[in-house]
């Protein structure tokens, strides 16, 4: 089943320049990118997109970090690109992702763990049109 998913490279990621390279490892798992562009966020957009975790100890200090730098947002495509993305990126704590993954490879910590991927084809159903227009989407 071809899917989209929502990608970011994050503020940590992009601040040491790996954005290429995290881009290569998404591309070289099959997944295609239909849409990108480099962004800031603000406060409010950050709340926003994690308004999931608003209620979670670490949600203020997630918030600060989304905007403490710019960042890279993606609309990935390919076959079960929302299983396949989230197994790229590894757990969601460095310490516990697998080898060769994303967050294996050059994430800082569990907050500043350098990629977001959508969860399931609900959330990115949501997180695409949070960031991106119909126009902005080729392919
Ligand atoms: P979550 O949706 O659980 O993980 P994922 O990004 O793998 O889908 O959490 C969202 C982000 O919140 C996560 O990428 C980093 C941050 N976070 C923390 O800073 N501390 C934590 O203990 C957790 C669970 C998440």
């Amino acid at each position: 089943m071809i899917e989209r998913t929502f990608s970011i490279v994050k503020p940590d990621a992009v601040q040491r320049n790996l954005q290429g390279a995290i881009l290569k490892m998404i591309q070289d798992a099959g997944l295609k990118i239909v849409a990108m562009k480099m962004i800031h966020m603000t406060k409010e957009q950050a709340e926003g997109f994690y308004a999931v975790h608003k209620d979670r100890p670490f949600f203020d200090s997630l918030v600060a970090y989304m905007c403490s730098g710019p960042c890279v947002v993606s609309v990935l495509e390919g076959e079960n690109a929302i299983a396949k993305y989230r197994e790229v990126m590894g757990a969601t704590n460095p310490a516990e992702a697998a080898e060769g993954t994303i967050r294996k490879t050059f994430a800082l910590d569990i907050e500043k763990n350098s990629c977001h991927g959508s969860d399931a084809p609900e959330t990115a159903a949501q997180e695409i049109p949070y960031f991106f227009s119909q126009l902005e989407i080729v392919g």
